[in-house]
């Protein structure tokens, strides 16, 4: 590792440690019982297979989406690289068998080979310092036929549509007085200036990037399902920002 990557690192985790406290605050990030639960399983499924049950959970941060896998009866080793998600994940799954969380860094996993039959994250790749070097070791810890499950957005590269969303939904939440978890807004500005995906993180790059890794079976999707059931009953300055990022959900496969 290099010494600029060991800086990069530092500051993605130390950003991270003073979010912890209340990330499940923040818009989009805690699921919802209900509607929205079963919408991001249905979702989990799909893009996992059927039989996957061996799953490798990267970037679990204060365990939202470890609570859908561990629901639908997969047994889940995670890893984060914040002591302070971490000890959050860890109290809110306290004593639920089939769950194994560490520290850890999703870009040298030190996995067994051939061991998973999903590798699982929400909202990291685009935060990735070297995304080439972490696909190279999910293949490698994958089981032949095991899939790559990659929930993220573009969270640089707005529409003017998007764009004028976000600034109503902030006026909004100004005039009710509604202000969210703080947010270091420069440090978050900061990493995203310095990461690999730094012009934003574009599907179709993703997929090439994958397909360099050896991965093959691609399937795509929009968070429909989960963002319907967002949006549904939520404040408009909340339902305005639903979707804002261009997210998707990309998988593949290590073929068998
Ligand atoms: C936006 S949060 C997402 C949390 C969780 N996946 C979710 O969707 O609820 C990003 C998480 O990525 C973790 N993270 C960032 N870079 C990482 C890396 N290289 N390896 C492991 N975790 C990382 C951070 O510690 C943080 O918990």
């Amino acid at each position: 590792m290099s010494l600029g990557n060991y800086a990069l690192k530092d500051e993605i985790r130390e950003y991270w440690t003073k979010r912890a406290e209340t990330f499940d605050q923040s818009p989009g990030q805690f699921i919802k019982p209900g509607a929205e639960h079963d919408a991001w399983a249905a979702m989990l499924r799909r893009h996992m297979g059927d039989d996957a049950r061996q799953v490798l959970e990267l970037a679990f941060g204060t365990g939202e989406v470890t609570a859908i896998l561990l629901g639908l009866g997969c047994e889940v080793t995670g890893l984060d690289l914040t002591e302070a998600m971490l000890s959050r994940a860890r109290a809110k799954h306290a004593g639920k068998p089939g769950l194994r969380l560490f520290l850890g860094d999703a870009e040298d996993t030190r996995e067994a080979n051939n061991r998973y039959d999903a590798v699982v994250s929400r909202h990291l790749v685009w935060t990735l310092v070297d995304p080439a070097a972490a696909f190279r070791d999910w293949f490698r810890v994958l089981k032949p036929g095991g899939r790559v499950v990659i929930m993220d957005g573009d969270y640089v590269r707005l529409s003017r549509i998007g764009r004028l969303r976000l600034a109503l939904s902030d006026w909004l939440s100004a005039r009710q007085g509604a202000t969210g978890p703080a947010v270091d807004r420069a440090a978050h500005e900061a990493i995203q200036q310095q990461v690999y995906f730094r012009d934003g993180l574009r599907p179709a790059r993703l997929r090439g990037m994958l397909e360099e890794a050896g991965f093959t079976d691609f399937r795509q999707e929009k968070p429909s399902g989960p963002h319907a059931a967002q949006r549904k009953g939520a404040p408009l300055r909340q339902k305005l920002r639903v979707g804002v990022w261009n997210s998707f959900v990309l998988s593949c496969a290590k073929p068998g």
